[in-house]
């Protein structure tokens, strides 16, 4: 018996973690402890906590003796609707969640459980970085994270919440992780702080200017959800998780639906705007073709001229790429193609087949984009469609113009079905511009210059601003009714269930970075 009450004595004092004082502090700043969140991440009493009494053993500085329960990291596994995933949670109570040796082993045990049960693993980032007494035995434990990050990528889905700091070399693990969460107002992510920048540079800026989670939502792009508080954040975690596959040799989760797949949309046959250079809003279309009309958007606040997003079409994962035309009129630009690729590869890893919805006028044209590698980028983006294995549909909506139309993933980048409404204009650019350069001649040269420009532009749009050369050539399989496009979808998402594509044997392509 007096075994039994040491193992529980000791067990509720590591659950502790830092104290009671610690914990208070935690909850002053709005943020949770480790287990605290970790019992939200995770189905009810589901979280196995392992490496439990797992303790440093430095004696540099003030180190030797000092208590640090569980070395400040929480490790385990637990269910997520049912399913295993695998998840470790930076205690801040503890030596300021600061990562040492046997703190960085624990989570170099769980990536590797993780990895070999192919099942996904969430890391809750909430550190003040390398643990500093323990010099580079803690950066020895970040490669070695990093090392597994990289390993594991591609084969399970890697998560990572940032709750807290997360400063210096330490950032690289959620950057080398699929998804990127970061709470609003509590988290921070920058290599170097404020004070070295201002030391450096002279540049003054607050440090949630510079590393917060709206900065690196809506400017950088290293994350890629955006959450109100912990609690928040963690359910939008337990919500993407049931979007993925477990790893990258089964599929995603197939879940009920009460949506009829052969539903009818009619208020899309007039929901292209007539006039060629009018927006709306590509969120409209892509709500009305998903299951319930839900929509999980990924990097929804960066390079919003394009859309990247999971839905659920007949209860089955679908990844959307579209261009928004509300904004710079979807054109593709820099952040665009990065974010687009991004997404593309994602989904190609994890067996989501990929659903284009295409309305892009072209590149964005401009200094700042050609000096910026929009060639480099975009070819991020071609490259990425090219080598996605997955069912591929592509549906063109309105304007497919130019290299914008090819790396929107038509026919030649392996677009399995090509899909396009009756508005759908599939040219080498918009008529104006084309009778502008082509016709030149003939219109300078006629007597009514203007209204022979008018019968140019009329005679290009005849020929080229309409699906119908491209659907006579095959580019497109068939030209369809607005109204049919889920129904149309559904029916071809079920068709290529069974696609089976390999690519040659190599060790890795060489995709321009
Ligand atoms: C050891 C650390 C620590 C660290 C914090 N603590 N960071 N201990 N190593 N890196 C300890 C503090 O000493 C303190 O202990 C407790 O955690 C809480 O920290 P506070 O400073 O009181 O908290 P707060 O005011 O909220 O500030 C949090 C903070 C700050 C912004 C994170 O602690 C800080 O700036 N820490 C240092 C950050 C840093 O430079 N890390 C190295 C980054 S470089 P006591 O016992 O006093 O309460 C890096 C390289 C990785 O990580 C390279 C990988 C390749």
């Amino acid at each position: 018996m007096d075994k039994l009450d040491e193992l529980r004595r000791q067990k509720s004092e590591i659950a502790l973690g830092g104290g009671a004082e610690r914990a208070e502090a935690q909850h002053a700043q709005n943020k949770l402890t480790a287990r605290e969140r970790l019992d939200i991440l995770f189905d009810k009493d589901s979280f196995v906590e392992i490496d439990v009494f797992v303790a440093h053993r430095c004696h540099n500085f003030d180190m030797a003796g000092k208590r640090a329960p569980g070395d400040g990291v929480v490790s385990g596994y637990g269910t997520v609707d049912g399913r295993l995933v695998y998840a470790y949670a930076q205690d801040f109570t503890v030596l300021g969640g600061s990562l040492g040796e046997y703190h960085a082993e624990k989570i170099v045990k769980v990536q590797n459980m993780a990895l070999k049960m192919g099942a996904p693993i969430v890391g809750l980032n909430d550190s003040g970085g390398a643990r500093i007494q323990e010099g580079v035995n803690a950066l020895s434990g970040f490669g070695k994270i990093f090392y597994n990050n990289t390993i594991s990528s591609g084969v399970i889905p890697q998560i990572s919440v940032i709750m807290g700091p997360c400063a210096g070399g330490a950032v690289y693990s959620p950057a080398l992780t699929d998804f990127v969460f970061m709470v609003d107002k509590t988290s921070r992510m920058f290599i170097t702080g404020p004070q070295v920048i201002k030391t450096v540079t002279g540049e003054d800026i607050s440090a949630e200017e510079l590393g917060g989670a709206m900065t690196h939502n809506s400017v950088s792009g290293v994350a890629h959800f955006i959450g109100e508080g912990d609690r928040e954040t963690l359910l939008a975690v337990r919500e993407l998780i049931g979007y993925l596959p477990s790893n990258n040799l089964e599929t995603a989760p197939t879940v009920p639906v009460n949506d009829d797949p052969n539903r009818l949309i009619p208020e899309f046959d007039a929901i292209i705007p007539d006039n060629p250079s009018k927006g709306y809003n590509i969120y409209d279309i892509i709500g009305k073709i998903a299951d319930d009309g839900k929509i999980y958007d990924v990097a929804a606040r960066y390079a919003k001229n394009i859309v990247t997003c999971f839905i659920r079409l007949n209860g089955a994962t679908v990844g959307v790429v579209a261009n928004q035309p509300k904004v710079a009129a979807g054109c593709l630009n820099i952040n665009a193609s990065d974010k687009a690729a991004r997404f593309i590869r994602r989904c190609d890893a994890f067996n989501i087949p990929l659903l284009t919805l295409v309305d892009v006028p072209g590149f964005l044209p401009g200094v700042k984009q050609e000096t910026g590698g929009i060639i480099r980028h975009g070819a991020k983006m071609l490259y990425a469609y090219c080598e996605a294995t997955v069912p591929k549909v592509t549906v063109i909506l309105r304007k497919a113009y130019g290299g914008a139309y090819i790396a929107m993933c038509n026919k030649e980048l392996g677009a399995d079905l090509v899909l396009a409404w009756p508005s759908a204009q599939i040219a080498v650019m918009g008529a104006e511009g084309a009778a502008n350069i082509v016709f030149k001649n003939e219109i300078n040269e006629a007597e009514d210059p203007i209204s022979k420009r008018q019968e140019m532009i009329a005679e290009y749009e005849r020929m080229f601003n309409n699906p119908y050369r491209a659907a006579e050539m095959g580019y497109a399989e068939d030209i369809i009714e607005p109204r049919a496009t889920r129904l149309r979808l559904t029916g071809a998402f079920k068709m290529l269930e069974s696609k089976r594509q390999s690519l040659p044997a190599k060790k890795h392509g060489n995709i321009p970075l």
